[in-house]
């Protein structure tokens, strides 16, 4: 399984890079303007340290000019992956780029249906927002598992990104169900290592290891 971070702090990935667990890193536009740097800035400073699929999303609304933004982006660094909404232009996006062999990720997958059209279209990643759904009452979880039949069914070349994840539980499930990626907020990759009874243990080991004669 493949682990992203979901934040565009330079900071953040630079250190939860260290961990040695990050093989991509996600962004959206929300994510960017919590960041302090430029996009353009960002953006290269994430491809220095992370060497993997970094996702990168177009803003325009009509598929000419998401497809000009996604060879703009591209040719930025040869781990970029354009982030695409899935609607109708963003299909014509995805199949264009995929002709272009650019990598694309489809976003804001809410149903099985959306996603089995991204990945017909020839996107790389589709990323169902887990979170998103449970928001209002769906079960986000639900969805992972079917996206993870039919890409079975058919051997689509695309890989299912858990995205939109809020508690560890999400990266567990992500992980039952066999995901290929789940992209995990920061905060939530603290919790992942986190378990008060480990704390607990590292604390009592010392205490008692200063009872021990050296
Ligand atoms: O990768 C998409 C993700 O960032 C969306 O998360 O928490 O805004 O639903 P959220």
């Amino acid at each position: 399984m493949k682990f992203f971070i979901d934040t565009a702090d330079v900071k953040e990935i630079e250190k939860y890079a260290s961990w040695g667990v990050v093989d991509g890193v996600t962004t959206n536009p929300s994510l960017m303007s919590k960041q302090s740097l430029s996009f353009l800035d960002a953006v290269k400073k994430i491809c220095e340290i992370v060497d993997g699929p970094i996702s990168v999303e177009v803003t325009a609304t009509n598929s000419e000019e998401m497809i000009k933004q996604a060879e703009e982006y591209s040719a930025m660094h040869k781990n970029i992956v354009i982030k695409v909404p899935c609607d109708a232009e963003g299909l014509k996006v995805i199949s264009a780029l995929k002709k272009k062999g650019i990598k694309t990720n489809a976003t804001l997958v809410f149903s099985a249906n959306q996603g089995l059209l991204c990945a017909k279209a020839g996107a790389s990643y589709i990323s169902p927002f887990v979170g998103r759904l449970d928001d209002i009452g769906q079960d986000g979880m639900e969805l992972i598992s079917e996206l993870a039949d039919i890409i079975d069914n058919y051997e689509f070349d695309t890989e299912i990104i858990v995205a939109s994840i809020r508690h560890p539980r999400h990266v567990t499930d992500a992980a039952l169900l066999g995901a290929h990626v789940a992209t995990i907020p920061p905060e939530i990759l603290e919790k992942l290592i986190k378990h008060p009874k480990t704390d607990e243990g590292i604390e009592k080991f010392l205490k008692d290891w200063e009872k021990v004669s050296k």
